[in-house]
């Protein structure tokens, strides 16, 4: 097990800048998310911290020791690929095995590892199995496997469950999630899936063209995001952001938009009639007798919860919100609504540099 601290990481690829000073700790034990869009940088952050990838500027360290020079071999990290590459002609156990073979380390010890990994994984009845024999669930233990009987200090995950079908990447998100407080691992986990990353973290980091946006809990995240980007990135379905002016209300604030007033509460800053981005969760906008009119445009029932596409303001400032409630609904596509806006959960922006103003 081991800290791990990036410095003002940089890295160039010639003269292309691909990440632009990222510096954050990771404690002991401690299971971070890396997730962003397409090309923002994780997988080249990740294999910067495996030794895979030259660092351009700035620190790596782990457990206390520097180890921009160090190769990857000597840093005692295991990574698990989104294509897991077993060794076909290997069955399961020597796949498993194969690393500390490679070591050249004592035949008894590496069966043991190999059971105990095998047992965690629940892979014992696989054991004399070849890869082409196993589904990709059971690949992915596998994976897995080769990746603990190492018993590493830390453990790097790049998209290991991109290649699953939709089912199994559940399943096997919550047996990662598992086997992480079992094994009590430092581990960093790159995906682009937000809902991934929320529902596995210990701490999200928010990656976005090279840089980090926002680090904090996944309902830190949620609540409180700190920038449109962040707002906009994290939640499903995603918040409804639209373009107003605060306005003065009370001895507090509101942003006048698409025609209505919406209420922000216990906001105190920023200035009259400055242009933000007013944001609001799908599920903190709720079905009301009176309120902000909008016309429902899709009602999708889900069983337990209901979506609707709803569209307030009229024709040259009209905006397609979302509302998700709990339970059904009447309203069927060209009603009237009227919609309450839960003021203690909306989320103001300045419309300027997109940082959070409530
Ligand atoms: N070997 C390379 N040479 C030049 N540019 C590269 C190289 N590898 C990556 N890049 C660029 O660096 C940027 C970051 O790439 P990276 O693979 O880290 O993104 P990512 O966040 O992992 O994206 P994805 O979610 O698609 O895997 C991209 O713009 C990519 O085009
Ligand atoms: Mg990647």
């Amino acid at each position: 097990m081991a800290a791990v601290s990036f410095r003002n990481i940089q890295k160039s690829y010639g003269k292309v800048d691909v990440i632009h000073g990222i510096g954050f700790d990771i404690t002991d034990g401690e299971f971070v998310v890396l997730v962003g869009p397409s090309g923002c940088g994780k997988s080249t952050l990740l294999r910067m911290l495996a030794g895979l990838e030259e660092i351009s500027g700035g620190e790596i360290v782990i457990d206390g020791k520097v180890v921009n020079e160090l190769e990857s071999k000597d840093r005692d990290i295991a990574m698990v690929f989104q294509s897991y590459a077993l060794y076909p002609h290997m069955t399961v156990r020597e796949n498993m095995g194969f690393s500390l073979k490679l070591r050249r380390a004592d035949t008894a010890i590496t069966a043991k590892r190999v059971a105990d990994a095998a047992r965690i994984l629940n892979l014992d009845a696989l054991l004399d199995r070849y890869p082409r024999e196993l589904s990709g669930g059971q690949r992915q233990r596998v994976a897995m496997g080769r990746a603990i009987v190492r018993d590493p200090k830390v453990f790097l995950f790049d998209e290991p469950l991109s290649n699953l079908d939709a089912k199994l990447r559940v399943a096997m998100r919550a047996e990662i999630k598992a086997l992480h407080q079992r094994l009590k691992t430092t581990t960093v986990y790159v995906t682009h899936d937000q809902i991934e990353a929320m529902t596995m973290a210990d701490r999200i980091v928010v990656m976005h063209d090279g840089i980090v946006e926002q680090i904090g809990t996944p309902l830190e995240l949620f609540d409180r995001p700190g920038n449109l980007f962040v707002a906009q990135f994290i939640g499903s379905p995603a918040m409804n952001v639209f373009p107003g002016q605060l306005v003065p209300d009370g001895d507090g604030r509101a942003v006048r938009a698409l025609g209505a007033t919406w209420p922000v509460n216990g906001m105190k800053g920023g200035s009259a009639g400055q242009p933000v981005h007013y944001g609001i969760r799908p599920g903190d906008i709720h079905l009301a007798a009176h309120g902000t009119p909008a016309k429902v445009i899709v009602v999708e029932p889900t069983g337990a919860e209901t979506e609707l596409l709803l569209q307030v303001g009229s024709n040259g400032d009209a905006q397609t919100l979302t509302l998700v409630m709990h339970g059904r609904t009447d309203a069927k596509p060209d009603d009237i609504v009227h919609l309450a806006i839960d003021g203690a959960k909306a989320h103001v922006f300045d419309s300027a540099g997109g940082q959070r103003l409530s």
